[in-house]
């Protein structure tokens, strides 16, 4: 990837958060709290963190977490956020090109929501390199959009992962790892101006076995 792409993709999501002073919900993804919610606080590592909703419901749930971004923008709504709550000791923030350098050392959960673009994100190599990241008897989450939400008004055909996809992106070892969840989920949403629709998620679980 060059210099220039980097920086259009960079561009492309500050000025997605530009738009609006907030732009996400501020709520924890649901799916992430069912998840985290029955396992022991340790390191979390929030890949595409946006403004920090996740990061803020982890580090109030116990987690010490690390979120990650492209977006400076989103990064600083963040950081403000976890700073009004008195989380910062729990809570780093760094902003990255994921699709060419990962954060160092292990986490006991690494967290990809809705880590999905319009324009160019090495999937692929971020998916390995978050599976390399978690610490024996940790958990790997990755929430997907399996179909564009109603409100969408997609312009054009829009390709969506599709749970058995990624499965086969990340190729893990069954020895090493335990499939939790991998199946496309329904969730209640409301949109942007108040409308109500059922959405579908894809949801994929895996733990890497301690001795894995
Ligand atoms: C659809 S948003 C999801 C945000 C958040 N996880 C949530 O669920 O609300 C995707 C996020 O990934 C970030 N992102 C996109 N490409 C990235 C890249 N190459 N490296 C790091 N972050 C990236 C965007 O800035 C954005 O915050």
């Amino acid at each position: 990837m060059s210099t220039y792409d980097e920086q259009d993709v960079k561009a492309h999501w500050e000025a997605r958060y530009g738009e609006r002073e907030r732009v996400f919900s501020g709520r924890v993804n649901p799916w992430l709290a069912e998840v985290a919610g029955s396992l022991s606080p340790g390191r979390a590592l929030d890949l595409g963190c946006g403004e920090g909703a996740d990061a803020v419901w982890l580090a109030e749930n116990g987690w010490h977490v690390v979120g990650v971004d492209i977006s400076e923008t989103a990064l600083q709504r963040a950081a403000e956020e976890v700073a009004e709550r008195d989380l910062c000791d729990r809570t780093d923030f760094v902003q990255m090109n994921l699709s060419k350098d990962f954060p160092e050392g292990t986490f006991d959960l690494v967290s990809a929501q809705f880590l999905q673009s319009m324009v160019q994100l090495d999937r692929e190599r971020i998916f390995a390199a978050s599976a390399r990241a978690v610490a024996p008897g940790g958990v790997l989450i990755i929430v997907d959009h399996g179909a564009a939400p109603p409100w969408a008004n997609l312009t054009h055909d829009h390709e969506f992962p599709t749970v058995e996809g990624v499965l086969a992106q990340i190729d893990l070892d069954p020895v090493q790892w335990e499939t939790l969840r991998a199946a496309p989920v329904e969730r209640n949403a409301v949109g942007p101006d108040g409308q109500q629709a059922v959405l579908i998620d894809n949801l994929i679980v895996l733990r890497r076995r301690a001795d894995g």
